[in-house]
């Protein structure tokens, strides 16, 4: 696992979209696995500023996006299906249809799930996958108590994540946030063969410090990446404080990257 301690989030957001960019460049045909929350916004924006001015085209990306709410159609503000389209998909020259992204409507959620996991391994599976962290350790929608091995299904949102989920969105009202979501598995995200965690603020020192340092556990799913072999968490300086190598970790992933931070 490699963390990249940036002075502040805009400069980690652009580092992680400088990834991206170089690899659509690089492989017109990518699969991307793709993040909702507000902390990949800026970098969705840096990769559509680039795609405007280095005239990357994405036409040809297909991607996965990790979850949706139960009850909640694409077509609803809130839903992110609907988030992606506003934050990414529109600034970008990707063909919706080959943009993915659970059916919270679904009949059969089940079925849905498991036809969403055959189509990924169809694609060749996820090449980058990006994540945010929730306050509780959760990538995903998948809680504390989730198995680590878990697959593509249906999962019970925790009060902690309601409250969080809330106050960014949903106007506050916590009554509003659906209890339910459809969402990637660990075991399905730590397939991706490479993995991009952002996290900035200290509301996510805690699920950082578990996350990096922490033991492998249920209780954090998000410290299953530890045991993927291609796994970077680009954090600023708030979200990284209560980690015990924070110097060394930045050094050593500023080296690899080549950069100064
Ligand atoms: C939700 C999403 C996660 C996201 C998390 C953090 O729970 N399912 O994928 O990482 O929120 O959101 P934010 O980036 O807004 O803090």
């Amino acid at each position: 696992m490699e963390v990249v301690i940036c002075k502040t989030k805009e400069q980690a957001a652009k580092l992680a979209a400088d990834i991206i960019t170089a690899a659509v460049e690089k492989n017109p045909k990518l699969v991307l696995g793709l993040a909702t929350g507000s902390t990949p916004v800026k970098m969705y924006d840096e990769m559509a500023k680039a795609a405007k001015k280095r005239k990357i085209s994405y036409r040809a990306v297909r991607s996965w996006n990790l979850d949706e709410y139960v009850g909640l159609p694409g077509t609803h503000n809130q839903s992110y299906r609907y988030f992606m389209n506003e934050n990414l998909f529109k600034k970008i020259d990707i063909q919706l249809k080959n943009t993915h992204v659970l059916n919270g409507m679904a009949k059969d959620p089940e079925k849905e799930c498991k036809a969403y996991e055959a189509a990924i391994k169809k694609a060749g599976g996820i090449d980058i996958q990006v994540l945010g962290i929730g306050s509780d350790g959760h990538i995903a929608f998948n809680e504390p108590g989730t198995s680590l091995k878990s697959r593509t299904g249906v999962v019970y949102l925790t009060p902690s994540t309601i409250k969080d989920n809330a106050r960014l969105f949903f106007g506050g009202d916590m009554t509003q946030v659906p209890t339910k979501a459809l969402s990637m598995g660990v075991g399905t995200i730590c397939e991706a063969k490479k993995i991009i965690l952002l996290a900035f603020g200290e509301n996510k020192q805690n699920a950082i410090k578990g996350c990096v340092e922490g033991p492998v556990s249920q209780f954090c799913t998000a410290s299953a990446l530890q045991e993927h072999n291609d796994a970077w968490i680009f954090c600023d300086e708030a979200a990284a404080k209560k980690l015990k190598l924070r110097k060394y970790y930045a050094w050593r992933s500023a080296t690899k990257l080549g950069i100064a931070l």
